[in-house]
């Protein structure tokens, strides 16, 4: 067998998008610190956040509107100290961003504020338009690589968390060249981000494959709410495009949602139409699509300005202009698509996980902020106030430990096997699966069913020792898979994003509360 490599760090912190990145810089200079992200430090679904993050920015505005929505979102679930704590941190974490020289979208020297479903008012900055993430991580990625103590490792996959006597020490990395390397680090931080991959109409990019809440699963450390998966109502369903996010900003602006008989049915389902919270909006499509026998619904934006419609969407304008459409003329076709994993590694307010030596921050994680329906735009402000706290207490942490590092007894590293079998095909009989029976709307009948293919296909892939990137991510997605199955049927009530049409009303004299799931692992 191949001889593994070590290497040795203060600080690990697995993925590189916003919350990764944030951490990392929160940790002090004289310590050293690994980033280490499957792909390029680009490649997150930070990158591609469209609508931006809320934050109470306008003197017009107050904390306790921004609070009121996101508890108001939450279905009862949310934890309350943890939205206060989240959402009076914002600004400074906001601004911190402009001093690493984000350019959010201004005018006469203020930062312009955008509406999403859910907030009573304009309360998010946003940058080129629609393509915060993008603006956002280019200035946070520049930050990143001019720091000197942070070294950072791309198209490096981390294939477990390395354990010993029931404390993270580190990780096994397989890097670019293909060498499994033992990162044995004193402090470990989780910034995987979510799982959208796991279904197959998802707004997330191919690198979205539940990695973190695999890893951190299967080493023993606890899970919750992995039921509560976000669909974001409108993401654009044509054939042959990827299906890429068309933010709610553009509904925040005016849009309407009709059916395929140009019928405006938003205020049928409710008050707040368009801008009703989205567990409501993707619902609410979901059955209009039933109704109207049609794949899709629409929005419609030609009864808005054409020029500032192109100006405030120029990304969206470009990617629906790629099919022929004008998007302040024509109807886009679109339908609810995978976008957030509420549930996650269960993390206290300094982003501590249940298992010693392992912090996490951002989507991989769930903090309490989301509850059962997180409000758009609230993801990436979670994702910069945890970073910055699980950055700043790992960093504590590993400065109170003795500097000598070793390592220690690995019974057994990546062996490598050929594949039997088609791992592309069966990715996708997952995602199709997923899509069809724990999707918006679930039944105890279908979520059974997804619970026994995936036991079935299990049987075969979860035990596969597996020596390529496709091979584990393919096991994380199935593992995640299960996880959010199981959790579903267990929950028998509707709240927030989880809707049983077999259990319509929330129950909260019972379900108020969280579902954990952790499996036993015996130290070494
Ligand atoms: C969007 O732009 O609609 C996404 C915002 C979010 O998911 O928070």
């Amino acid at each position: 067998s191949r001889r593994a490599l070590h290497r040795f760090t203060d600080v690990l912190v697995i993925g590189g998008g916003l919350a990764g990145l944030r951490a990392a810089n929160a940790v002090a200079s004289n310590q050293s610190v690994f980033v280490v992200t499957k792909d390029v430090l680009r490649e997150s679904n930070s990158n591609y956040a469209q609508g931006g993050i809320a934050g109470v920015l306008d003197p017009a505005d107050c904390f306790d509107s921004h609070v009121s929505d996101t508890l108001a979102a939450g279905g009862n679930l949310c934890e309350r100290e943890v939205v206060e704590m989240v959402i009076r941190e914002g600004p400074r974490r906001i601004e911190e961003l402009v001093q690493w020289g984000t350019q959010f979208d201004s005018s006469e020297g203020e930062l312009m504020l955008g509406r999403e479903g859910g907030h009573s008012r304009e309360r998010i900055v946003h940058a080129r338009g629609d393509a915060t993430g993008a603006e956002i991580m280019r200035a946070v990625i520049e930050k990143t690589r001019e720091a000197d103590h942070i070294e950072i490792w791309e198209n490096a996959f981390t294939v477990d968390l390395l354990t010993y006597e029931g404390r993270c020490r580190g990780a096994v990395i397989v890097d670019h060249h293909g060498r499994t390397v033992m990162v044995w680090a004193k402090e470990t931080i989780l910034c995987t981000g979510g799982n959208g991959q796991v279904y197959r109409e998802s707004t997330n990019p191919s690198v979205a494959t539940g990695d973190g809440t695999s890893l951190a699963y299967r080493a023993g450390v606890e899970l919750r709410d992995m039921e509560f998966v976000q669909f974001h109502p409108t993401v654009l369903y044509i054939a042959g495009s990827s299906r890429s996010l068309i933010t709610e900003a553009v509904r925040g602006e005016g849009a309407h949602l009709v059916d395929t008989n140009g019928h405006r049915f938003m205020p049928d389902y409710d008050d707040r139409a368009e801008l009703a919270p989205r567990d409501v909006v993707s619902q609410s499509i979901i059955r209009q699509m039933d109704e109207t026998k049609h794949s899709n619904v629409y929005l419609d934006l030609s009864h808005l300005n054409a020029k500032e419609v192109h100006k405030r969407f120029p990304g969206i304008a470009d990617a629906c202009d790629k099919f022929g459409l004008d998007i302040a003329v024509d109807r886009i076709p679109v339908r609810p698509g995978a976008h957030y994993e509420i549930g996650g590694v269960t993390v206290d307010r300094q982003g501590r996980t249940s298992m010693p030596g392992l912090w996490a921050a951002g989507e991989v994680t769930s903090s309490g902020l989301h509850g059962a329906n997180r409000l758009a735009s609230n993801s990436l402000l979670e994702g910069l106030v945890y970073g910055a706290h699980a950055g700043i207490a790992a960093a504590r942490a590993a400065a109170e430990q003795p500097s000598k590092m070793e390592a220690l007894p690995i019974s057994s590293p990546v062996v490598d096997r050929d594949t039997k079998f088609d791992v592309a095909d069966v990715r996708v009989s997952l995602k199709t699966l997923m899509g069809r029976l724990a999707g918006v709307e679930r039944t105890a009948e279908g979520l059974r069913e997804a619970s026994d293919s995936i036991r079935s296909f299990g049987a075969y892939v979860m035990t596969h020792q597996f020596s390529s990137v496709e091979g584990w991510e393919l096991q994380n997605l199935m593992l995640t898979a299960s996880c959010i199955v199981e959790s579903a049927l267990a929950r028998t009530e509707s709240r927030g994003v989880h809707f049983r049409s077999d259990f319509p009303i929330p129950r909260d004299d019972q379900w108020r509360r969280h579902l954990m799931i952790k499996v036993d692992v015996d130290g070494g």
